[in-house]
């Protein structure tokens, strides 16, 4: 078996989405042929295409190891750094033809071919959460002196490169263009988790506050399986929260916080969650007259174009819906018993996978503050 790199040229199969704005005509799907090692990468690809068939391809790029961040497309329908994936694993996730699908970044809009405009959607809502930091008064003598766990936590989020991979699959945003986004919610995380920054509380009453703010996110994990980095955008939006109502306890005016806590006391509950409680729970709290709170009732009155629609696709049944959700009582325990674990620690403990790389906590990480997992409480 000869070594990866020492595998002779083979043929590929690249589609690659043409769109020039200029010609006035919609976009169209162009294929070529090109003869590269297999662990070239699928960037390499596009630019042996671009010198031999046609040297009209608009693609960008910088570094070609996967640091500038300027060649996000998509592969076969998903985000990554063209430098960044090799051509035979892109042909192994390609349909029963073997072509390799390219297309520009999805959220932004294409300037040409695979060029999309960055400064229209990224940049902009980078620029939205202060992306600099706002330093403790009155500055030190000398250096901010920082504890190295601090550091430590921030570095997930300091591993960026801007490439906007995770804008472009993020389906919160496909549905609400305004969502502030996972890169620059990321971005926010850098600056509220280092110590030297002094405005935490108001970078996250910013957020919370924002309709298209830190509770837009659906947890749909697009975000974590696009980035090239491992940022783990979504980790830190979770992050975000957490500290947003475990520490400064702020309140929103979307009522997401409520609404996050309506869908934890559900589960802990019933072990499931119980849809047709969830709304008046979220808006009218855990007693029986929170039913009643108008809030509740004008959201319902907004839903049900949706709720009727699901019923007439037989999506969901009126019955079925009212009935509540519960689980066997002995699985209900196991699920309250992992509750009664979180909410018995004294101090919130998170670990940050990318530093630790396991997701027990060693015994020292339960008194490091703000480090990242899904599971923390
Ligand atoms: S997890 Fe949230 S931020 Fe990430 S892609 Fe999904 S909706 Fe967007
Ligand atoms: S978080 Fe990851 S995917 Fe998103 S811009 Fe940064 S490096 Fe790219
Ligand atoms: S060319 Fe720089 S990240 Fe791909």
């Amino acid at each position: 078996m000869p070594e990866i790199h020492d595998r002779p040229p083979e043929t590929f199969k690249l589609r690659i989405r043409r769109y020039s704005p200029e010609t006035g005509e919609a976009a169209w799907w162009q294929d070529h042929e090109v003869e590269v090692e297999p662990h070239r990468s699928v960037l390499e690809g596009i630019l042996r295409a671009r010198d031999e068939h046609d040297g009209s391809i608009g693609i960008r790029c910088s570094c070609r190891q996967a640091i500038c961040g300027s060649c996000g497309i998509r592969v076969n329908g998903e985000a990554a750094l063209a430098c960044h994936t090799h051509l035979d694993e892109a042909r192994r996730t390609a349909g029963p033809d073997g072509v390799i699908e390219i297309e520009p970044m999805g959220n932004m809009p294409v300037i040409k071919d695979l060029i999309v405009d960055m400064d229209a959607v990224h940049w902009k809502k980078i620029q939205q959460i202060t992306p600099w930091l706002l330093p403790v008064e009155p500055a030190p003598e000398r250096e901010y002196i920082v504890d190295r766990e601090s550091m430590v936590d921030v570095t997930q989020t300091m591993a960026c490169i801007q490439c906007g991979a995770c804008v472009s699959d993020c389906l919160a945003m496909e549905v609400d263009p305004l969502f502030v986004g996972p890169a620059a919610m990321a971005k926010s995380y850098r600056f509220v988790g280092d110590p030297r920054d002094d405005k935490h509380e108001a970078r996250l009453n910013h957020l919370a506050q924002d309709p298209h703010g830190l509770y837009d996110c659906t947890h749909c994990f697009k975000c974590v399986e696009a980035c090239p980095k491992g940022v783990n955008p979504m980790g830190q939006i979770m992050r975000l929260r957490r500290i947003a109502t475990g520490d400064f306890h702020i309140k929103d005016d979307n009522n997401g916080e409520r609404h996050e806590q309506a869908f934890a006391s559900l589960v802990k509950e019933n072990g499931l969650l119980w849809e047709a409680e969830l709304l008046p729970r979220s808006y009218g709290g855990n007693s029986w007259w929170g039913k009643f709170a108008p809030a509740a009732g004008k959201e319902l009155l907004s839903s049900l174009p949706v709720i009727l629609k699901s019923v007439m696709r037989g999506k969901v049944g009126i019955g079925g819906a009212l009935k509540p959700h519960k689980i066997p009582a002995q699985d209900l325990k196991q699920v309250q018993a992992i509750y009664e674990t979180v909410e018995g620690r004294d101090e919130r403990y998170e670990l940050n996978l990318y530093i630790a790389g396991e997701d027990e906590p060693p015994a020292e990480a339960a008194t490091v503050s703000g480090a990242d997992s899904e599971e923390a409480s």
